[in-house]
């Protein structure tokens, strides 16, 4: 991995990813690009386009001109989103997959693609959701997620496109806010915590779901593309993890920091069905196996260092 082309690079993963890749790869290295303009540091710290990923000319073109070997391919529409709008959802998680990876296909570029929890479903095994295991997802978001996670494989094995991915659990980071998931209560009620005190969570007490810290998801993006190839069996997608949260777990975690600080509840049915589909927790013993995956935050590093960048 030499010259990187990121695709949806504005987004909640993106805004993080860019920097670290600039970082160990070189600014001009990184071509960030995202179907909008992005903000002013983003642009002026490495080359930027503006570039829809399901436009499988535009993508070919910007790979030529930058002479890239490797893909992060980040954009998508997120679960709530895509349940709002399930076409929306497939024609951007699906058209711009294939765009991606024909391109990879053409040109030999490694291709990395997120994959989430969402591939799971009310069928799988809920604690924990093992890494092989049934996987019948009832949103469209997880379907494209599985779809996707098969499309890759499909590539690797037929074409010898060197895909790779991770399933990701909820992320919670500071910086762009999340782009429309299941999982945006555990980042918004940082915010909330800062501001006024409490928040109101729009999924129910008790509703436990997978969590990490950006910086761990960076470091897993990055550290399973940069893996030994021969040491990986599974490819796309590995399941990751870093802790398992509750809404009040995480308010009592939150409460050392900010005293007085309330949470109560008004429940989104639609994000709360979607959230009971996915597991309490998913098994990542197969990435700390195979390339030594090991996440540095917990719930209580995250939390302090959170509040520490919010409260500024
Ligand atoms: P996000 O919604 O924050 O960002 C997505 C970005 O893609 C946005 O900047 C958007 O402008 C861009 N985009 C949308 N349509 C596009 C198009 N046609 N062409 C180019 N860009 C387009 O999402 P994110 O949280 O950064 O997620 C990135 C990837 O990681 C997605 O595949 C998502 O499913 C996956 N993922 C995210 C999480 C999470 O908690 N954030 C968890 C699991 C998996
Ligand atoms: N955070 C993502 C979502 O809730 C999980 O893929 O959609």
């Amino acid at each position: 991995m030499n010259r990187i082309l990121v695709t949806g690079a504005g987004g909640q993963i993106g805004s993080w990813l860019v920097p670290k890749l600039r970082e160990l790869y070189g600014g001009p290295a990184v071509l960030a690009t995202d179907i909008r303009t992005l903000d002013a540091e983003m642009v002026e710290a490495g080359p930027f386009q503006v570039l829809d990923a399901t436009d499988p000319h535009a993508v070919g073109q910007a790979v030529m001109r930058h002479h890239a070997d490797a893909i992060f391919h980040l954009a998508a529409i997120l679960s709530a989103v895509g349940e709002r709008d399930p076409r929306l959802a497939w024609h951007v998680n699906m058209g711009s997959l294939e765009a991606v990876l024909e391109v990879a296909r053409e040109q030999s570029c490694a291709v990395f693609t997120p994959s989430s929890i969402g591939v799971f479903g009310p069928d799988s095994p809920k604690n924990p959701a093992p890494q092989d295991t049934v996987m019948r997802p009832r949103t469209v978001y997880g379907i494209t997620k599985v779809a996707g996670e098969l499309l890759c494989d499909y590539y690797h094995s037929h074409y010898g496109v060197d895909t790779r991915g991770v399933r990701f659990p909820g992320l919670i980071s500071y910086g762009a806010p999340p782009g429309g998931g299941t999982t945006d209560w555990a980042v918004d009620i940082f915010y909330k915590a800062v501001e006024q005190g409490r928040y109101t969570c729009f999924l129910a007490e008790g509703t436990q779901l997978d969590m990490m810290y950006m910086p761990d998801a960076v470091r897993a993006a990055i550290g399973v593309m940069e893996a030994d190839p021969d040491r990986l069996v599974h490819r796309n997608a590995f399941n990751v993890t870093a802790m398992q949260l509750t809404p009040e777990a995480l308010a009592a975690e939150i409460r050392k920091h900010v005293p007085g600080f309330e949470i109560d509840y008004d429940v989104d049915p639609v994000r709360q069905s979607i959230a009971d589909s996915w597991p309490d927790r998913i098994d990542d013993t197969t990435a700390r196996q195979e390339w030594g995956w090991k996440p540095d935050f917990d719930a209580v590093a995250m939390t302090a260092d959170m509040l520490t960048h919010l409260k500024g």
